[in-house]
């Protein structure tokens, strides 16, 4: 079959009915959890959890660090719901796969949309441990041809050709940022420019130079396919980079990038970004 059929207006509506029939919770807030960042579903209150193999037509994660959960609940008293592990183009997934829990979250009725990563440090400036706010993107295998609205367009969910330059709204990453200055994490807070490759390797150290001179602050894996999904049903995006480590720049350094080290430095911010969500869910209850 075709991939497009893959999140057809009637498979994404299939697997909301089955969804909407087993839970009463309507969120207005997904949160996507990047690479050791799935703490945060577990603190939710008044948890109702499904296994991504239990619900219809969904992708099942394969990589360690993404478990593999759908879990409704609350924060800070306000309903969301968290995908604990998302998918990605490198496990084979095409991007109309990677984006098929997006169209469902807009299905559900969720208007905002946090998406988190892990990403490499292209930006000098950064450090290990930096949260990066995403201000824009570039999408390498996106300019490549590998969008996720290719195909016939739905209007149900948006227009042929939607617009991507305000893509992260400045009204969420206001208030962001106002979280960010009340819990005191200024100092280890950034905004910038996310740029995704298709993975899984690394990057080479003359890519790392290639990406840093075309504009890009952080590099990564994830994120964009779901974001242009996002955006064309008309959601609110708030982007969110932790810093796992710098990208090597030189022939000299000794360091290797790994998956192990990803997950361990995001274990140690895993906290941070989960009280700056929570404060954040708060303002958007009130606001
Ligand atoms: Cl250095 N590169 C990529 N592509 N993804 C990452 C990363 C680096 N660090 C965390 N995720």
């Amino acid at each position: 079959l075709f991939s497009f059929r893959r999140n057809s207006y009637e498979m994404c509506k299939e697997t909301a009915d089955w969804l909407r029939a087993h839970t009463a919770q309507c969120p207005k807030t997904a949160i996507i959890c990047g690479s050791g960042l799935g703490g945060l579903a577990e603190v939710l209150d008044n948890k109702t959890v499904f296994l991504y193999e239990d619900i219809p037509h969904f992708p099942q994660s394969t990589v360690a660090g993404h478990l593999g959960r759908l879990v409704f609940g609350e924060l800070n008293g306000q309903p969301c719901v968290c995908m604990q592990g998302r998918f990605h183009y490198y496990e084979g997934y095409s991007v109309g796969m990677v984006t098929f829990p997006i169209r469902v979250l807009f299905l559900l009725g969720v208007e905002v949309l946090i998406v988190t990563n892990a990403a490499g440090g292209l930006n000098p400036s950064f450090q290990v441990g930096d949260i990066m706010f995403i201000r824009d993107h570039i999408s390498m295998f996106g300019l490549g041809g590998q969008n996720p609205l290719r195909g016939p367009n739905d209007e149900r969910f948006g227009v042929r050709f939607p617009c991507m330059s305000d893509a992260y709204e400045q009204d969420l990453l206001s208030l962001a940022m106002e979280s960010v200055q009340e819990l005191g994490f200024v100092s280890f807070t950034r905004e910038g420019v996310y740029c995704q490759l298709a993975g899984p390797s690394y990057e080479t150290i003359a890519e790392c130079r290639v990406l840093q001179a075309l504009g890009a602050d952080a590099v990564g894996m994830s994120t964009i396919p779901e974001v242009i999904v996002a955006r064309h049903c008309g959601l609110r995006i708030l982007g969110i980079s932790l810093i796992t480590n710098k990208v090597m720049m030189s022939y000299n350094s000794q360091e290797k990038a790994s998956h192990e080290e990803v997950l361990r430095i995001s274990v140690v911010r895993a906290e941070a970004l989960q009280k700056l969500v929570t404060c954040l869910l708060g303002k958007l209850g009130e606001s």
